[in-house]
């Protein structure tokens, strides 16, 4: 009996281990189901924090690319457009992606391009021109982006815009041709005379003077134009350098009157100065300013009428957008004016209108471009008006140097 209580009370204290033991195991499971259930939480909610962080930083990416000022598209293998930036869309009218590249852009080389990158698995480039409106250039780079399990994309076609590299490069190309033809006209003149000279009219002492005098001019006329040349590339140069110098305009203004009181004399012509300025001096370059006024007033010699008063007037201003204040230097004549349709060309480099090369041949056609560049390089502004047969007006604009500290100091002292 006793064994038998005694087995039985063993049976049951195994039992009771176990059942304890499985009870023990079922709490600690619960409490390490609970724990990891926490964890799970904590883990979920890092995980959600970390993809916002990961989804703000591809919207800030995308908000990138999608204003960046060069087109971009993303196609994948089959050519289809994933995505296409607001330049893009703008410059191949794309509003529908999700569609055949094809269907927008018909370019061969950039079609020819895809495909290229796409089949040899390399990245291309190749040169496009856009001819739907005015005429811009672009280089385009195929990038082939590596096959991957979590995205369609596969290739990225960025364009970067060369228009204005093209257009500097065609510049230059015009002025080296426009400059030699230039040179060329005077310097086949002198050959031509020399030969002469050598043959014909070696024993011609008459003839010889009215060569020599032709000559004469004409070396002038290419001294003229390499000086202007050279005028305009030093300009050009500095062009991105703001000048620094206080210069007073009166006085400058002053001195570059007397230094053409002959030439004005020779056509009758009489130049009137009204000064109106109060605080007359601007930051320049003096050098640079006196170009600037000297063509201009060249010019009112040049091409005003013989016998008339050439006005010239300093005044205050304000420059627009900011309305800065500014000095206004209007240089006004009579004369036979000049056509509305040359006014906008008038500062292109060696333009010179019909009437004037008719009327003078002393000109080079660069002056107005230099008095452009240096207004510029000034940050000022140049205006021209004209009224055929009648008035017409320069009007350079400079803004006025600020005051120095040393002078505040001295005038709030007085
Ligand atoms: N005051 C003016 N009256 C009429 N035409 C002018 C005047 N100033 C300039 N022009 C025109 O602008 C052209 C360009 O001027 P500019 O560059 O100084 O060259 P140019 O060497 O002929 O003087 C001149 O050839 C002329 O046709
Ligand atoms: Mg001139």
């Amino acid at each position: 009996m006793v064994k038998i209580i005694q087995e039985q009370g063993v049976l049951d204290l195994i039992l009771a281990f176990f059942t304890s033991a499985a009870l023990t195991t079922a709490l600690v499971f619960r409490r390490r189901m609970k724990a990891a259930e926490s964890n799970h939480t904590r883990e979920k909610d890092r995980l959600k924090a970390e993809l916002e962080t990961l989804e703000q930083r591809l919207e800030a990416r995308t908000a990138i690319l999608e204003l960046l000022p060069d087109p971009l598209l993303t196609l994948d293998e089959r050519f289809t457009i994933i995505r296409a930036n607001r330049a893009a869309r703008e410059l191949f009218d794309i509003d529908q992606v999700e569609k055949p590249l094809s269907r927008f852009i018909r370019a061969p080389e950039i079609l020819d391009g895809v495909q290229q990158a796409l089949s040899r698995n390399r990245r291309m480039e190749t040169e496009y021109v856009n001819r739907d409106g005015n005429e811009r250039f672009f280089r385009v780079l195929f990038e082939v982006i590596p096959p991957q399990t979590y995205s369609r994309t596969r290739l990225l076609v960025a364009f970067s815009e060369t228009t204005a590299l093209k257009q500097a490069a065609r510049t230059n190309a015009d002025f080296v041709a426009n400059a030699s033809h230039e040179l060329r006209t005077p310097l086949t003149g002198l050959l031509g005379f020399i030969e002469t000279l050598q043959g014909a009219a070696k024993n011609d002492a008459g003839a010889r003077e009215h060569f020599l005098g032709i000559m004469h001019e004409q070396a002038l006329r290419m001294t003229r134009l390499v000086q202007d040349m050279l005028q305009l590339q030093k300009i050009e140069r500095n062009l991105h350098a703001a000048p620094s110098e206080r210069v007073n305009l009166s006085a400058l203004l002053d001195k570059i009157i007397e230094s053409l009181a002959i030439k004005a004399d020779q056509r009758q012509m009489r130049i009137s100065f009204r000064d109106r300025l109060k605080t007359p001096d601007v930051l320049g370059d003096t050098e640079e300013l006196t170009q600037i006024f000297q063509n201009l007033l060249d010019n009112a010699i040049k091409y005003g009428a013989a016998g008339s008063t050439i006005e010239l007037e300093l005044d205050s201003a304000s420059l627009p957008p900011k309305n800065l204040p500014a000095a206004a230097v209007r240089v006004r004549n009579e004369g036979e004016g000049i056509d509305p349709e040359d006014v906008p060309r008038l500062t292109e480099r060696f333009y010179r209108t019909k009437a004037a090369r008719e009327k003078s041949d002393s000109g080079t056609g660069l002056g107005l471009a230099i008095v452009k560049n240096a207004v510029n390089r000034h940050q000022g502004k140049l205006e021209i008006s004209s009224a055929m047969g009648g008035v017409t007006q320069f009007t350079v604009y400079l803004p006025i140097a600020p005051v120095a500290a040393s002078r505040v100091q001295e005038a709030s002292q007085a």
